[in-house]
């Protein structure tokens, strides 16, 4: 299970969400590009604000909860993006990530290199045996992205749930820890 919320990469550091995240989590995550295919976006700078709070008061890595967090330049700090991590009850279940930048920072790999790091701690230090991603089917970057990683399409469930009014397809990614490559 996961100990600390620190981890870098070559050329990223993934840790907390702090208060003065705020407005830079409020500017990309309101852009309605970047929101589309999300389940929460903040109207408000507000509501980034109070999302930040719920992170804080949470324990990272505990049995069934979505832990968000930062993804930032490793040498400036600046944060250029986020990585939700869905803890199942047990190490037995599938642990699920999602994976959002800030515009300015898409198309460099930051996406990739945030996700390798994580599933690689996933499957070889916290012990998860299955990882999953859930994408609607007409978010192309996020379905090339887990396809890089080796994720293996294995549902796409049609008009299975609704969103923002409308009924939408659910694109099921998994990966066993045992197919594993990257790291
Ligand atoms: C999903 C999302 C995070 C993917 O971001 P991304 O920038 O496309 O992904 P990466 O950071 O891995 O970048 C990959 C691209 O960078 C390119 N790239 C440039 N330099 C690179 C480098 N040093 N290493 C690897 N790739 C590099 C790759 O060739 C690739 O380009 P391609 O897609 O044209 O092949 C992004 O589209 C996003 O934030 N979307 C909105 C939020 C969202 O919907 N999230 C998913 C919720 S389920």
């Amino acid at each position: 299970m996961p100990t600390s919320p620190e981890f870098l990469t070559a050329r990223l550091r993934l840790n907390r969400l702090l208060p003065a995240d705020a407005t830079a989590l409020y500017d990309y995550r309101s852009d309605a590009n970047v929101a589309r295919y999300q389940g929460w976006w903040p109207t408000d700078l507000a509501q980034a604000e109070a999302f930040i709070a719920t992170q804080a008061a949470q324990v990272f890595g505990s049995p069934e909860s979505w832990c968000q967090l930062a993804i930032r330049d490793r040498d400036s700090s600046e944060l250029i993006g986020d990585i939700g991590i869905h803890f199942p009850g047990t190490t037995d279940d599938a642990i699920e990530f999602g994976v959002t930048l800030h515009p300015d920072r898409q198309g460099r790999g930051y996406a990739r290199e945030a996700l390798d790091r994580a599933i690689d701690l996933a499957f070889r230090e916290w012990g998860y045996r299955r990882a999953v991603g859930s994408v609607d089917p007409r978010n192309a970057a996020s379905m090339a992205l887990l396809r890089s990683l080796g994720f293996r399409q294995e549902a796409h469930h049609v008009a299975s749930y609704r969103f923002r009014g409308e009924w939408v397809d659910d694109v099921i990614f998994a990966m066993l820890a045992t197919e594993w490559q990257g790291g």
